[in-house]
């Protein structure tokens, strides 16, 4: 809806009023187009402001309504009444002018904007470009560079940057509605030709081409597959090459392909499954209504080696008073300096001063005496982590709560040791910590709610998407990693190569594949887990062939690569070759050819050709299939949780939407079917065959991703 008043006689004030962002749904777009036109008509009204209620302008088209038929007057029409008026039309932006919101602001004569307000054309992000003339009307206005940087990229910008960029006339700290108005009884009268943008011509940089050629390698290497950021480029261009008509046109054409594209389906999914999981449920489903989460203004760090230097400067820009604790002096010196330079680079990055004051560090345990919470992040040890959680209980508070960013140590054991099992739960970060958006909130058997409320609204305060997961090796995340990796080692045995594996699935839209992304994290972390699990050494049955552990397929190819001290980038050669120690640029080494050679040679194995089809499949089916177990044990509370585990944390492509929607999206018997037959195919390789959840909801023919958790329910049930 729009709402329509007058003014200071002469001024009509038409309010979208749509919360919570005004979007403009249907019956807005209608409420603007009658309160337009009812004030063209007014021969008493000289101007308009358009704004928006409750203080926010507009948060664009309204996402919902993507999926349903469409209904009310299209956007593009309502722009252009408003432009070819014969009446000033200025929009008041206070808070967001986003999509839609911006192409509506574009369309009015002039723009004032409040200086705490952020504009973007984000529709990038949903698979689409924004199509109610912002690839036409953005480029006339600032030039092509900037719209291309705006439009490709989706970020939001400040009102500042809005005005030197000149989309917006005006920047007011104080009512910009006011300022509006001030503004429309100010240029009444005024020629209007000049302010409509698309009557304008387009600045044309002196290299156009090699502006657009650049633009396009960009976009390419930022997403890779992605349709819409091409797409983007294509419009930005018919905006510098065409008339605004014939622009119109192209751009209307492209966004036709995107609309209907599985890529967009895919990015809106993601869109609400973000905001979904914020309004987190137990992974076994179940809400508590009544968790509240405690205050955390002090907390305590242990362990300053990669992780914990990361959860140190997360907290300390959360405005979190942190002691951090290391166990010698030369680690304690090295993690101070690690910590001061990563604040104060990203102060300096944001022109602030780096809030040193708010961390501490030390060697003594007992300085964490009065903190609210703790993050253990020592070595990956279930006796180290159980020897310091003893200490905590007797050192802290009683009411501390105490967290572990173990990556997949049962978090309930190390409740045990503890005299507050309640207050005990994971906080799986991902490195770098101070980057990665995921955080894995693991509640244990024993977790209260109070405990899991903090750490999941922690994670908010710290900027990241926390997900609430299980207590059960490896999490959600890390579960079902290490069969995406079995699989691609499996794939090596078979006859592929590294960058083989890699290339197909970096062709699937993966940032890294999954070789380049053991080399950059080290070899030498899963081998430690699989001594410690004892799958190698001394423990293992003799009577086991190598290429079995209690008979299921396993691969020792990892592990002899770290017998031959191929640990990855750190050691300057993994599965790839690498120009030094610590080196990034990967380059496929003939000697993993050799090495792959002769160890087939060894098990009698002859080489096959693998598709880049077979890799994706197996590798990204697995994940899908353990996906389903996962809900099936109530360790995620859904798929859409699962999925933002994947996009956040694992490098998933998000035009994919997740390892689930992918899955559904693919079809559900389709993954049952090929999952079926590469069991045939690998009978000792258990995770392939396909899980209970996922043959149920082929049998309830393939119902929405939405609906699964129906089907959940129902498998829980009969547990
Ligand atoms: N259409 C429909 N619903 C929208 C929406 C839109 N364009 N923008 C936001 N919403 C909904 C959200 O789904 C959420 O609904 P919920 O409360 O039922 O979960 C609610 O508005 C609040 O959004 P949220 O993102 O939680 O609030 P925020 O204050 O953190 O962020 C925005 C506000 C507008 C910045 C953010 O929602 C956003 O980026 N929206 C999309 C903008 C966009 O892409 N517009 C172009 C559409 S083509
Ligand atoms: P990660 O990569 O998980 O951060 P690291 O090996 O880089 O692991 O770091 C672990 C850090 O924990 C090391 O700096 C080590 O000195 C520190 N540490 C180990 N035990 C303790 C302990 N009992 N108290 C405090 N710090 C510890």
């Amino acid at each position: 809806m729009a709402r329509y008043a007058r003014t200071r006689g002469s001024i009509a004030l038409i309010t979208l009023t749509n919360p919570p962002v005004n979007a403009l749904s249907a019956v807005v777009r209608k409420g603007i187009t009658e309160a337009v036109a009812r004030a063209f008509k007014d021969t008493q009204v000289k101007a308009v402001v358009l704004c928006g209620e409750n203080g926010k302008f507009c948060g664009g088209a309204d996402i919902r309504e993507f999926a349903k038929p469409m209904s009310g007057p299209p956007l593009v029409p309502m722009i252009h009444a408003i432009e070819a008026g014969e009446k000033p039309v200025v929009a008041a932006i206070e808070e967001m002018a986003l999509g839609g919101g911006l192409e509506l602001a574009l369309g009015c004569h002039y723009r004032v904007a409040h200086a705490k307000a952020r504009l973007g054309l984000p529709e990038v992000a949903l698979g689409l470009l924004p199509a109610a003339g912002g690839t036409q009307r953005l480029p006339r206005l600032t030039g092509i560079p900037a719209a291309l940087d705006l439009i490709t990229t989706g970020r939001h910008i400040s009102a500042q940057e809005a005005l030197k960029l000149g989309i917006v006339d005006r920047v007011t700290e104080g009512n910009a509605v006011e300022a509006a108005v001030e503004l429309a009884l100010s240029v009444v009268g005024r020629p209007l030709a000049p302010r409509r943008l698309s009557n304008r011509a387009t600045p044309l940089p002196a290299d156009l081409d090699g502006v657009f050629e650049e633009v396009l390698v960009q976009v390419k290497r930022r997403a890779r597959g992605a349709m819409a950021p091409v797409a983007c480029v294509k419009a930005v261009r018919a905006a510098a090459e065409l008339p605004y008509s014939r622009g119109m046109e192209c751009e209307r054409e492209l966004m036709n392909t995107l609309f209907t594209s599985g890529q967009a389906r895919a990015l809106q999914y993601c869109f609400f499954a973000q905001r979904a999981a914020g309004k987190w449920s137990l992974p076994n489903g179940a809400r508590w209504d009544n968790s509240r989460p405690r205050a955390v203004h002090t907390a305590g760090v242990i362990g300053l080696g990669t992780m914990g230097r990361g959860i140190a400067v997360c907290l300390v820009k959360a405005g979190i008073s942190v002691v951090a604790v290391e166990t010698e002096e030369k680690q304690l010196d090295l993690g101070r300096r690690a910590v001061k330079g990563m604040l104060e680079r990203d102060a300096k990055r944001r022109g602030v001063t780096a809030p040193l004051h708010l961390i501490t560090f030390t060697l003594s345990l007992q300085q964490l005496r009065d903190v609210d919470l703790v993050i253990e992040a020592v070595f990956e040890d279930m006796a180290l982590k159980k020897s310091v959680f003893t200490k905590l209980s007797r050192v802290c508070r009683p009411n501390t709560l105490l967290c572990t960013n173990t990556s997949g140590l049962d978090v309930d054991e190390l409740a045990s040791v503890t005299d507050r099992p309640p207050l005990v739960v994971g906080m799986h970060f991902f490195a770098p910590a101070h980057v990665m958006k995921l955080l894995e909130v693991v509640c244990g058997p024993r977790s209260s709610p109070e405990a899991v409320a903090t750490a999941m609204t922690m994670g908010k305060r710290l900027g990241k998407v926390s997900i609430a997961v299980g207590n059960c090796p490896g999490f959600v995340g890390n579960r079902m990693l290490k069969l995406y990796l079995d699989q691609a080692h499996f794939l090596l045995e078979e006859g592929a190569s590294p960058e083989q594996v890699d290339q197909a699935l970096e062709e699937f839209g993966f940032a890294l594949g999954i070789f380049k992304v053991a080399d950059l994290s080290g070899l030498d972390i899963g081998w430690r887990v699989r001594k410690a699990a004892g799958q190698i050494g001394p423990d293992v049955d003799p009577k086991f062939p190598s290429r079995h552990r209690q008979g299921r397929r396993y691969c020792p190819l990892p592990d002899l690569m770290c017998e031959q001290g191929r640990l990855g980038q750190k050691s300057g050669r993994g599965w790839y070759l690498y120009d030094s120690v610590g080196g990034k640029e990967a380059r496929p080494d003939p000697a993993i050819s050799s090495f792959l050679q002769e160890y087939r040679l060894r098990y009698g194995i002859s080489a096959r050709p693998v598709t880049a089809q077979e890799v994706v499949e197996r590798c990204v089916f697995v994940l899908a299939n353990e996906g389903f177990r996962i809900l099936e044990d109530g360790m995620a509370a859904g798929p859409e949780d699962i999925d933002m585990v994947y996009v956040f944390g694992y490098g998933w492509p998000r035009h994919r939407g997740g390892p689930m929607f992918h899955a559904a999206q693919v079809g559900l018997a389709t993954v049952l079917q090929r999952l079926e037959f590469y069991h045939g195919q690998n009978p000792d390789v258990p995770h392939l065959q396909p899980s209970t959840l996922l043959r149920r909801l082929v049998g309830a023919g393939s119902p929405p991703i939405q609906q699964w958790k129906q089907h959940i329910r129902s498998v829980h049930s009969q547990l």
